[in-house]
């Protein structure tokens, strides 16, 4: 009997979560395989507009049109209850994001998914360890995606969840021929990148580095979001579904994406992953740590004060002027990532996705908040605390003049 690629992966996974798993080598890959699998070409998928841009592409490349959900100014998730009900009788999947770890709502969007006949699909790229009444977030849909790089400190690795063996059998082989032949230059990059990044960090040497890649324009990004090249991808749809044709988008900050990983790039994720339990009980003395501060998102605060502290990949603060905060934060040792500013819809404008009915909500999480590590919790608090922050509050910004304007499309950078 030949196993499949990634097969033990996949078996440590299934096992943590009692549902069938696909080992893939990102998160983005895993999406792309289930929306192929349950959407055709043309249809619509309620998203919400604050996750990272990579997955606009992913689904975009899907053949599928991006729907805007209005979120919650809480936590960033899809606010089902403000979901228009003409919205909801024109979509054709749901796509959850558990920003930050924060669960979204799945009970309730389980509910109308099944109402209406269609899937939910569940990306818990950030959400390993989040569970909601004690069933672990990825379990709720037909299909969920997790990202290993965000919780074991790799830079490789991904899952796809699904129901039943014979589903997972079928998107094996899918997965397979989307796959990339292995290149060393790749698996090198994978092993050793985790390795350099805890070395910069272990030597304190992570400003410094950080300002020289910046300066080098070794970073993806100028911005929060990739430059869109707005003409570039108009010509793409013509192609969709096609994974290769938006390749330039889908790859951005995992050139590996689709990179058939060696032995050596799992065993170490094998090994990372027998970390995970130690990993996530680090995070939850961090949140908890961070929910008790004043800058706490107000859905951070209560949940831990409901449950106990969630081992969250970022906690989400709330804090005025966080742009030039965390431009001082570097000055701390503190580099934030995973800001995902302006939302998907100002973004990407309305060839590319279908706006928001409400965005005020949005933009306002989007510019305010301050996604920090709960592993380095306490350094973050001081820095804070030292920055003398400012916390920010929706109630007080929504009963004053609106602060937050729409940020303007992005100008194309080429
Ligand atoms: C919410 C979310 N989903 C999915 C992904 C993609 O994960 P991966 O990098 O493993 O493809 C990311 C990446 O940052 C993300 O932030």
């Amino acid at each position: 009997m030949t196993t499949s690629y990634g097969s033990r992966l996949a078996a440590t996974m299934s096992r943590r979560l009692g549902r069938e798993c696909v080992y893939t080598p990102s998160a983005r890959l895993a999406l792309y395989l289930a929306l192929r699998r349950w959407c055709r070409p043309g249809e619509r998928v309620l998203m919400s507009p604050v996750n990272d841009d990579v997955i606009l592409f992913v689904v975009l490349a899907a053949g599928l049109r991006p729907v805007t959900a209005p979120v919650s100014a809480w936590d960033g998730n899809i606010d089902p209850a403000a979901v228009p009900e003409s919205t909801w009788r024109n979509v054709d999947a749901v796509l959850t994001t558990n920003l930050y770890g924060m669960p979204d709502r799945v009970a309730e969007l389980r509910l109308r998914c099944e109402k209406l006949g269609i899937p939910l699909f569940e990306d818990a790229a950030h959400a390993i360890g989040t569970r909601v009444d004690g069933q672990p977030i990825g379990t709720f849909g037909k299909a969920a995606v997790f990202s290993l790089s965000k919780h074991v400190a790799s830079t490789a690795g991904g899952f796809l969840a699904v129901e039943d063996a014979r589903t997972r059998r079928e998107l094996e082989t899918l997965r397979d021929e989307l796959l990339a032949p292995r290149r060393l230059h790749d698996d090198l990059t994978a092993t050793l990148r985790p390795l350099a990044r805890s070395t910069v960090r272990g030597l304190h040497l992570v400003r410094p580095v950080w300002r020289t890649l910046q300066r080098l324009g070794l970073l993806e990004r100028d911005d929060y979001r990739m430059a869109l090249r707005a003409p570039q991808l108009s010509e793409c749809t013509r192609e969709a579904p096609s994974l290769a044709a938006y390749e330039p988008w889908v790859r951005v900050d995992l050139h590996g994406f689709r990179s058939r990983h060696g032995a050596l790039v799992r065993g170490q994720l094998e090994l990372r992953m027998a970390a995970l339990d130690g990993n996530l009980t680090r995070r939850e003395a961090g949140v908890s740590l961070l929910a008790d501060t004043p800058w706490a998102s107000p859905a951070l605060r209560d949940r831990v004060a409901d449950t106990g502290p969630l081992p969250l990949f970022r906690a989400p603060l709330l804090v005025h002027d966080r742009d030039a905060l965390i431009d001082r934060l570097v000055s701390h040792g503190v580099v934030s990532g995973y800001v995902y500013d302006p939302p998907l819809d100002d973004y990407a404008g309305a060839e590319f996705v279908e706006p928001s009915p409400d965005p005020s909500a949005a933009r306002w999480f989007a510019s305010h908040v301050l996604p920090a590590d709960p592993l380095v919790a306490r350094k973050i608090a001081r820095a804070l605390t030292k920055e003398r922050t400012t916390p920010a509050s929706w109630q007080a910004q929504s009963q004053a003049q609106p602060e937050t304007q729409p940020q303007a499309q992005r100008a194309d950078a080429d």
